[in-house]
């Protein structure tokens, strides 16, 4: 091993211990990257745990703490589940791994960090966590943990947008941000986790593009939709960005050598992998989940999310996590720089001032997304030709045309006439045209 200093026979390198960490660890680990990198790091907190556990979140940016204006924010989640322990690591040594090569001069490193501010959150469950961890040996049960501290299943516990999607499909209505005016509603939901709240607030206050979250108990990356649409318990359930979804999801199961190995067993004699195809899922087609957060980001923010089972066994042996960590090393980097593809820019009005909330369309795709707060945007999408419009209230819609290739992200502008501008013009010009007509007619 690199660095040696691994106590108990478990290895380490390079400050990163490959061992399971408690909740008081992590926070150690956290901060001891944070005390490393200061530069590129913060560390923050979206809430409490429904036992008092901070949520923690480390940011790895060039400008910790802020949005930079065209830069595109990007998150992990680990450990939803409590007892689903190898993403929480994972993530763990992600964060030391990005502060050392960063500190090395790792081109591919400083670049990532240089276009993309990283926020990463190991443990959306550290009830959980430390319940399942709290039982002795090995051999974990493989429910014990699962759920949070009062019983509730994170990944069921979200607002079920799909049924309301599925609904206006047929009927019309709005196809993306279908919680805008529900904010105080959720705030009041008794039914949802300190947990999920504090993460809808998290995914509504934070101008994200793309994310992942990390389970276990098998081994496939997983894509929306999660729920199907009859009903039924498995039913490949396409959403509109369907194609970009599948790409996102192989960009990570192809560089891991084990979930994308065709000749891989079924974690357990039975498992039904039929809906697997080079390591990913439909969710739908694999099992219905109504209420994850996955289909809940895709239908409530701008921001596209997948579920990535890391791992047959949910809470495996300490000494597997290094293993587990060379496994999955280049697929959570590459996927990361998946956030640079499709098409981006910003939507501005004609004198430069940055327009918020605009509508952000592609020909094709009954998904659309909206720009931040300083008039960007990111839209992800497949090599293709594509016709994108701009739109806000009160300004008159531009479309472009453009050839996106695989990546990175093309830039398209949009400049945006404000209606009230274009009346005026338009008096004008009429008033142009009567003192030409009145000169020449002479009247
Ligand atoms: C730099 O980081 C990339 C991405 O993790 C990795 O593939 C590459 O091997 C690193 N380069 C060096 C010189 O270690
Ligand atoms: C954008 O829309 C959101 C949700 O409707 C609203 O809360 C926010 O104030 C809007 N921002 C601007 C600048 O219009
Ligand atoms: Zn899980």
């Amino acid at each position: 091993g690199g660095g040696g200093g691994g106590g108990g026979g478990l290895s380490a390198e390079e400050g990163i211990s490959f061992e399971y960490h408690r909740y008081a660890e992590l926070r150690e680990a956290l901060v001891a990257v944070w005390l490393q990198c200061p530069a590129i790091s913060r560390i923050y907190t979206v809430g409490r745990s429904a036992e008092g556990r901070e949520l923690l979140v480390i940011e790895i940016s060039d400008r910790p703490g802020e949005h930079e204006p065209g830069e595109p924010e990007f998150k992990y989640v680990g450990n939803m589940h409590g007892n689903e322990a190898v993403g929480r690591e994972l993530l763990i040594f992600l964060a030391q791994y990005l502060c050392n090569e960063y500190q090395k001069g790792n081109d591919t490193i400083i670049n990532l960090i240089h276009s993309t501010r990283i926020h990463i959150m190991p443990s959306l469950n550290p009830d959980g966590f430390e319940k399942a961890a709290s039982q002795p040996g090995e051999l974990k049960d493989w429910f014990v943990g699962r759920s949070n501290a009062q019983g509730i299943d994170l990944n069921r516990n979200f607002p079920d947008l799909d049924r309301i999607v599925y609904v206006n499909e047929k009927e019309g209505g709005p196809n993306n941000h279908l919680l805008k005016n529900m904010k105080k509603a959720v705030d009041q939901n008794p039914k949802l986790a300190p947990e999920t709240k504090g993460v809808i607030h998290w995914i509504m206050d934070i101008p994200f593009v793309l994310s992942a979250n990390l389970h276990g108990g098998d081994l496939v990356a997983n894509y929306p939709y999660d729920e199907t649409r009859s009903g039924s318990a498995h039913e490949y359930s396409s959403c509109p960005d369907d194609a970009i979804f599948q790409s996102l999801a192989r960009s990570y199961s192809s560089f891991n050598p084990a979930m994308s190995d065709p000749n891989r067993p079924p974690c357990r004699k039975n498992d039904d992998d039929s809906s697997f195809v080079d390591g990913t899922t439909n969710g739908g087609a694999w099992y219905s989940v109504p209420g994850g957060m996955q289909d809940f980001n895709y239908l409530s923010s701008n921001c596209f999310e997948i579920t990535v089972e890391l791992s047959c066994e949910k809470f495996p042996p300490e000494e597997t996590l290094k293993g587990y960590w060379e496994d999955n090393k280049n697929s959570l980097i590459n996927y990361i720089e998946q956030i640079h593809r499709g098409v981006k820019g910003f939507v501005k009005d004609l004198q430069g001032n940055p327009i918020a909330n605009a509508t952000i369309s592609v020909e094709g795709i009954s998904h659309d997304v909206t720009s931040a707060k300083d008039g960007d945007y990111w839209r992800l999408l497949v090599p293709g030709n594509y016709k994108v419009t701009a739109s806000a209230p009160g300004y008159l819609a531009i479309t472009k045309k453009v050839a996106v290739p695989f990546s990175p992200a093309v830039v398209v502008d949009f400049e945006l006439e404000s209606l009230s501008e274009r009346k005026e013009e338009e008096k004008e010009e009429l008033m142009e045209w009567w003192k030409m007509m009145s000169e020449t007619l002479n009247f």
